[in-house]
């Protein structure tokens, strides 16, 4: 048996943003289909070492991607030096069922979240978007940033942060690092309303409990990503927004109406119901509900994430890696 062993570098040579964005877009539709199979998480609690291992296994038959991610929450660890969240994608051959590959999980998982922002982004934004505001700056920033810069012409990037510093840090990083690929100017803010005053895209991408911005603020035509909120008591877009959109878009029904605040908060107060979501975004992607129709519609779209989206970006990241002769293959 051969396993390819493929780390955050050698998928950083292999996948760009692009791949992943269709990778999203795949995989969503595959999972509105009823084409893949993607069971319950499976957590494990370590108490000895206040620990948890968590496995989220899928397949999804039309990108013949089979696998499970493995997602460990050691807050511990930072004691010891090492990723208090350490991840690892095992990929698996589904014509033998060996193990074919084991790749980085935590880089998997910030390139899948973001592609799939960028996928919403494409399909339900307005072409003519100028301004983008992200906020939150911490791990799964970047590819969110990224993201959004890849499928719109944006000219003006606003950074909300909680911490200032992590703010300034973040948007000096992010100008050098994309200087050469984007003609956008990258600045920070200091303040939630002047931040989505006119956007036309915003991010949110924080651990906040307590909704990130005034959803009474939002132009008319705006498009919004949720990605922070995965659990009932985490609320990242008030009630306002949510209940006064025109279309709202969830990765998974399942998924989000079970584990979101954003959605769990509303929808227990009766203000908003499970009827009130437009549809899967895999559903836009094939059609079977509509996107964007008119110009001054304001979208959301949700995501909690799913394993359809790890393996299906998995499957595609291994091919790359395939064909490109890249990764380090071991035998047993
Ligand atoms: N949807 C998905 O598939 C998916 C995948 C991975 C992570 N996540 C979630 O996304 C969130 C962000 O992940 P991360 O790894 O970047 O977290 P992180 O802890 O590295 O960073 C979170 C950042 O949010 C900031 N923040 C908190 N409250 C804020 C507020 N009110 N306004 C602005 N910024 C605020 C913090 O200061 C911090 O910099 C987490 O909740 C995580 O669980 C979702």
């Amino acid at each position: 048996m051969k396993v390819l062993v493929i780390n955050e570098s050698d998928i950083k040579k292999v996948f760009t943003m692009e791949d992943g964005i269709q990778a999203s877009k795949d995989a969503l539709e595959y999972y509105s289909k009823g084409e893949s199979d993607i069971p319950l998480r499976t957590n494990i609690d370590v108490p000895e070492q206040n620990g948890q291992s968590l496995y989220m296994p899928g397949y999804a038959s039309g990108a013949n991607a089979l696998g499970v991610k493995i997602v460990s929450v050691y807050p511990d660890n930072i004691e010891k030096g090492l990723n208090s969240v350490p991840a690892t994608m095992v990929l698996i051959n589904h014509e033998t069922g060996e193990v074919c590959s084991i790749m980085d999980g935590t880089y998997l998982t910030r390139i899948r979240t973001g592609a799939v922002s960028g996928a919403a982004t494409d399909v339900l934004a307005r072409k003519d978007a100028k301004i983008f505001t992200l906020f939150g700056t911490g791990g799964q920033a970047e590819t969110q940033l990224e993201a959004v810069l890849t499928v719109r012409d944006i000219e003006e990037v606003r950074v909300f942060d909680i911490s200032k510093e992590r703010t300034d840090a973040f948007v000096e990083k992010m100008g050098e690092k994309f200087a050469d690929k984007f003609n956008v100017k990258i600045i920070a803010t200091d303040n939630p309303d002047h931040a989505v005053e006119n956007a036309d895209i915003i991010t949110t991408v924080t651990t906040s409990k307590k909704p990130v911005f005034d959803g009474k603020l939002i132009k008319k035509g705006a498009h919004i990503n949720g990605v922070g909120s995965y659990t009932p008591e985490m609320q990242e877009i008030d009630d306002y927004i949510l209940c006064n959109a025109d279309k709202v878009y969830v990765d998974t029904r399942d998924g989000v109406l079970n584990e979101s605040g954003d959605f769990i908060i509303p929808m227990n107060e009766k203000k908003f119901l499970k009827d009130d979501v437009t549809g899967e975004l895999g559903e836009a992607i094939m059609g079977k509900v509509s996107s964007r129709e008119k110009e001054e519609e304001i979208t959301i779209f949700k995501t909690v994430g799913s394993g359809v989206l790890d393996i299906v970006t998995a499957k595609r990241i291994y091919e790359n890696a395939v064909e490109k002769g890249i990764g380090q293959i071991i035998e047993f």
